[in-house]
């Protein structure tokens, strides 16, 4: 009975991790602890099993996923989290526990987040791109590789856009700056708020003619290759067939 429940449990997971799945390589280089947290479409799997929306990454470690559908991923720091994996982050926070996919469906984090948007699935190019367009928090890049094709390229936010954002958008704890908010947010007007962007955040408002701002021309020029608004979030993305990714913190 147990062999037949243990047969029958291998068999979903490799099923749920079939062959369309891709690796993404995490890769932490901040110099500090990070935990990376993911809203996923459906399973996303380390060696050991499907990982529940969350984990440790130290500095230098590398883990490997693999991920199909979507995912959305994101970098919290200045997290600590007890035994039962409940807790805070300093940014990137998600209801206050480790494993952001607990509650069986994805939590949303606290903004302002960097996130990494991917879609991966069957018999359509993947895409996918750094997006600033909820704020920014720690550096990411997306780079694919396994795929001999040239038109993979990388996407990134890895200028530290906490150093040049301006005071009226800074999140500060403890005196020093931990990210720096989308205008949107921080003002909640029409004219800094395009549409809300592909990570579900259902509180924020929909406008999707909306012209560059400052604060967009600041965030665009400090991070050329991310999408700074959800208007851009899918023009500019970037279009590979077939990848693996390795997504850097830092
Ligand atoms: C890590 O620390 C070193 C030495 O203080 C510094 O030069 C480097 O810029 C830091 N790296 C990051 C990603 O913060
Ligand atoms: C992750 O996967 C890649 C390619 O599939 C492999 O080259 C690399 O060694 C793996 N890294 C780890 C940390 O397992
Ligand atoms: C961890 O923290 C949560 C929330 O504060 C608490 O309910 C739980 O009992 C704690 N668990 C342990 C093992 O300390
Ligand atoms: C703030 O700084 C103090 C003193 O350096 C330190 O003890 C405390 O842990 C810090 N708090 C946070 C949230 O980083
Ligand atoms: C951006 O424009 C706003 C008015 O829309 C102004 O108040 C603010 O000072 C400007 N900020 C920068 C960094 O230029």
């Amino acid at each position: 009975m147990a062999l037949c429940y243990f047969l029958l449990m291998v068999f979903f997971s490799l099923l749920s991790s079939g062959a369309d799945a891709r690796v993404i390589t995490l890769q932490n280089k901040c110099n500090n602890t990070i935990w990376p947290a993911f809203q996923v479409g459906s399973g996303l799997y380390n060696a050991h099993g499907e990982i529940d929306g969350g984990f440790e990454l130290r500095p230098g470690e590398s883990v490997n996923v693999t991920a199909e559908d979507y995912a959305f991923i994101w970098g919290r720091n200045g997290c600590s989290f007890n035994q039962s994996g409940h807790g805070t982050c300093i940014t990137g926070d998600c209801g206050g526990v480790l494993r952001c996919g607990e509650a069986s469906q994805s939590l949303i984090p606290i903004l302002p987040v960097t996130y990494a948007m991917m879609y991966l699935h069957e018999f359509v190019p993947d895409f996918y791109a750094v997006s600033v367009h909820n704020g920014f928090n720690l550096p990411i890049s997306i780079l694919p590789y396994g795929s001999p094709a040239a038109e993979c390229k990388t996407s990134s936010c890895f200028t530290n856009l906490n150093q040049i954002c301006p005071n009226e958008l800074q999140v500060r704890s403890n005196g020093s700056i931990v990210a720096c908010m989308s205008p949107c947010l921080a003002f909640n007007k029409p004219e800094f708020c395009c549409a809300r962007g592909r990570l579900h955040i259902p509180e924020y408002p929909d406008n999707d003619d909306c012209k560059p701002t400052n604060y967009s021309v600041a965030f665009e020029a400090g991070c050329p290759t991310a999408s700074t608004t959800a208007a851009l979030e899918l023009s500019k993305a970037s279009v590979c067939w077939r990848a693996n990714y390795l997504i850097s913190f830092c």
